[in-house]
């Protein structure tokens, strides 16, 4: 291990909320319900399923947070029990959304699973509490064992190919280690750690999550060589050229590699790849979107299919106002990734976040990274 990093082992100290969850995938379940429904009516079988069970729904994937585990002073891992409907098939590197009710109203955000999908009837997510961040600060605060959360299925294309490639390359920073968790965690149980290089940064090593399962995993594996380094006193990963690649990772050219961390080093990252000519080597997940448009505008967003409409403001995006009226919008990550959210502008213009243009009637556009841009109009 280079000098350069620090010994980790000495350092230890509403996708569209599923109307029908399954529905595709269970036809006979979908003619029982219906079946059930007319039996049942006034009240839907939905209905009775939550007197018995609160995780049984027919319309909805609910789980119930099982452990609230402390991974540092600002992070925990929370182990989730899905309901019916939830599919343990999902593949290492995907997210899933959680939906919390807070204040009555349902808050969704994404996180990535860091459990690994190798049989088990549990999932788990790994949340760091963002200062300012509204949900994040409850989950790792808040939250108690015996919630019942409302779930999104697993989704995302930020995931190891089966089977995974000989040699690869995991490069992350503070919380962007989760989606990678979840694939050496499946690696590792499937005997599977070949040639893994993981260079991971944290501001000190006591902010480092998962860190004596890393080096346990250090210990056990000699395919796998973890370098970790110390921001706040080593400095950060040095990614303005290839010079600090070349130097731990002399075979980085012919990795395949997985990086999630923070804007800035994946944007680093991008760069290098693309100057070697190798970009496609690079896989990314990004968090975080970044938002350049000035905020100006707002205005009475209505939302033709429902019915409904909302007053909202410059900074709302259109899918959290639409779900502040109780709207069922569409969704998936939230950042403006997966393309779940877009539908149909009626009427009115409505800006995108990201780059600050506005959108004219007609046009599909992503309801996670758009705000109005005055009165508008909504398909959904
Ligand atoms: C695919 C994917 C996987 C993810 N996996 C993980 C994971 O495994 N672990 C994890 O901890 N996180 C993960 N995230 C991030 C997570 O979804 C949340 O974004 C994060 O927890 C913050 O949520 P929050 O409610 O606390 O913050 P929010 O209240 O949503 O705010 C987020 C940040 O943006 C700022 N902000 C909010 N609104 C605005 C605005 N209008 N203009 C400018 N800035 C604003 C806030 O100050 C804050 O710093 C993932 C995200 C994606 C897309
Ligand atoms: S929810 Fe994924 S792009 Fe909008």
């Amino acid at each position: 291990m280079s000098k350069k990093y620090a010994s980790i082992s000495a350092n230890i100290g509403d996708t569209k909320r599923p109307t029908v969850v399954g529905a595709d995938r269970h036809p006979g379940w979908n003619a029982l319900r219906r079946i059930a429904s007319r039996i049942t009516t006034p009240l839907l079988p939905d209905d009775y399923l939550r007197l018995a069970n609160p995780l049984w729904s027919a319309r909805e994937l609910r789980g119930r947070v099982l452990e609230v585990r402390r991974e540092t002073a600002d992070s925990a891992t929370l182990v989730i029990k899905p309901g019916w409907g939830f599919h343990f098939d999902y593949r290492p590197g995907q997210y899933i959304g959680i939906g919390l009710l807070v204040d009555g109203r349902w808050r969704w955000r994404s996180y990535s699973l860091t459990s690994a999908p190798t049989g088990g009837r549990t999932i788990a997510i790994t949340v760091k509490a963002m200062p300012e961040g509204f949900l994040s600060s409850h989950l790792v605060d808040g939250v108690v064992p015996g919630t019942v959360v409302r779930l999104a299925a697993p989704q995302g294309e930020f995931v190891l190919p089966e089977p995974a490639p000989a040699t690869v390359l995991f490069l992350t920073a503070g919380s962007g280690i989760t989606p990678v968790m979840s694939m050496l965690r499946t690696l590792a149980r499937r005997g599977g750690i070949t040639d893994v290089v993981h260079l991971h940064s944290a501001p000190t090593p006591a902010d480092m999550l998962f860190a004596e399962e890393l080096a346990a995993l250090a210990r056990e594996h000699p395919g796998y060589r973890l370098l970790f380094r110390a921001t706040r006193s080593q400095g950060r990963l040095d990614l303005s050229g290839p010079a600090m690649l070349d130097a731990e990772v002399p075979d980085w050219r012919g990795r395949q590699v997985w990086a999630c961390g923070p804007a800035a080093l994946l944007g680093d990252a991008e760069r290098i790849w693309a100057d070697a000519g190798i970009a496609d080597h690079l896989h990314i997940e990004r968090f975080t979107i970044a938002r350049t448009a000035v905020a100006s505008g707002g205005g009475t967003v209505t939302f033709a299919a429902s019915g409904k409409s909302v007053v909202t403001d410059a900074a709302t995006t259109l899918l959290e106002a639409g779900e502040s009226a109780g709207v069922q919008m569409p969704f998936g990550c939230r950042m403006g990734i997966c393309q779940s959210c877009v539908v149909e502008l009626v009427a009115g213009q409505v800006r995108d976040l990201r780059s600050g243009v506005d959108h004219e009637p007609g046009t599909r556009i992503q309801t996670c990274v758009s705000t109005a841009a005055g009165d508008c109009e909504l398909d959904v």
